[in-house]
């Protein structure tokens, strides 16, 4: 990458954070939370010597209630968007019986955000799903798909009107993996078959969605968070192109390509590379975060460079990194940015920039211990204290940009 003097991006990019109810908003009642204290669980982690208490998310980090507190934070970071998911459990906790006090919950907080110039990015669904949808057999029955339809559409005709860009799904792809193929998250099932039929469901949730949505408002923007992944072939060698074009295919472009007549924007969650040398693995060298993930900031400029096809606008939708002691945090941010950057020159279409997350929150099956926020967050007291990143991201969010200091 050639250094530039300086950093600057779009007039109307927007800075935001991202969370997920589940994660944060704390006593959610949902397949998940279910899961997280069942017996098989708790043995399981007790046979692996790890505390179970650890692994529930509880009050998490009672967002649903310290909703000002986040406000103020993201204030601080003078963000102008934030993206956050409406909890489905919440707002539908039994079959047809629709919680308007839920409702009116988010929609304060929107009015909230919007009088303080934040734009609000709404996650319909991040991964949890209601008991009584799991009971129905969840995303592997297409049973559920008209109820998914009836919940977007409470939530949106109350919502709209302060809301223009909605994600319909978070990482399809991710979720079907993890909770049908691999088996690590709830229901646990591993099975081609189904994370198969799982992609199908949701390839058809998000259409019927994105219908639903536009049908209530043409201006509504919508997308996925797509969870894509850097698939880099080592050196020349046919083989590993061939693999890396296959796994880009489809982890990354299969879902989009189904969904491109649907979907305003390409939404991108950016976490990994993958060095692909007669199998997957990481590159050997380099920085790793709290969970063993090889920081790469240049990861995202390729990931971005495979969207441009799409021809839409590039929404980053999650970006970031668990890191404690905020070791490389700043250093990941600057430098990805500056890769980012580097996209939108040669021609991409990246409208903004989110970092995941505001606050440490609950990392599914990996419990409290990594640590994402750019606010710590204390389980006892919920207090959230900024990490040093904080004046690095506010600084660039209030300059839309940065000089470089290398
Ligand atoms: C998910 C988040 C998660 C983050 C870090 C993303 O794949 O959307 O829910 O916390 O990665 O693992």
């Amino acid at each position: 990458m050639q250094e530039r003097v300086s950093y600057f991006f779009p007039k109307n990019f927007y800075w935001g954070c991202a969370s997920s109810s589940h994660q944060i908003e704390g006593n959610t009642y949902n397949d998940w939370s279910e899961w997280e204290k069942s017996e098989e669980r708790v043995g399981e982690l007790k046979r692996q010597n790890k505390d179970p208490r650890e692994y529930i998310s509880g009050s998490a980090a009672n967002s649903f209630i310290l909703n000002n507190q986040d406000i103020a934070c993201l204030k601080e970071l003078n963000v102008n968007a934030y993206r956050f998911s409406i909890e489905w459990s919440r707002i539908e906790p039994e079959q047809g019986s629709f919680d308007y006090e839920a409702l009116k919950n988010y929609q304060n907080f929107i009015l909230k955000l919007k009088a303080n110039n934040i734009e609000p990015f709404v996650t319909l669904w991040h991964w949890p799903i209601p008991i009584w949808v799991r009971d129905l057999g969840g995303w592997q029955s297409k049973k559920i798909l008209p109820f998914f339809d009836r919940y977007v559409k409470i939530v949106a005709e109350f919502l709209d009107k302060n809301v223009d860009y909605w994600v319909t799904l978070n990482e399809p792809t991710v979720y079907a993996s993890n909770s049908y193929l691999t088996g690590q998250w709830p229901p646990q099932k591993k099975s081609l078959f189904l994370s198969l039929k799982v992609i199908k469901n949701l390839i058809r949730a998000h259409k019927s969605a994105y219908a639903v949505l536009k049908n209530i408002d043409t201006n509504n923007q919508i997308g996925i968070a797509s969870h894509n992944i850097n698939f880099d072939p080592a050196g020349k060698k046919v083989f590993n192109k061939v693999v890396a074009g296959l796994a880009n295919y489809f982890w990354n472009e299969y879902f989009l390509n189904k969904i491109s007549g649907e979907q305003d924007f390409v939404g991108l969650n950016y976490y990994f590379h993958n060095l692909i040398n007669y199998g997957f693995g990481k590159n050997e060298n380099k920085l790793i975060s709290d969970m063993g993930w090889e920081l790469y900031p240049e990861g995202v400029k390729h990931v971005i460079k495979g969207l441009d096809k799409y021809k839409k606008p590039i929404y980053i939708l999650e970006h970031g990194l668990a890191d404690k002691d905020d070791k490389h945090r700043a250093w990941y941010l600057k430098e990805s940015l500056k890769n980012i950057h580097e996209a939108i020159a040669s021609g991409s279409d990246v409208r903004d920039y989110f970092h995941w997350s505001l606050l440490d929150n609950f990392e599914w099956a990996d419990g409290f211990f990594p640590r994402f926020g750019l606010y710590e967050v204390n389980y006892k007291t919920f207090e959230r204290t900024p990490r040093s990143a904080v004046k690095t991201y506010s600084e660039i969010c209030r300059e839309n940009g940065f000089k470089n200091d290398n």
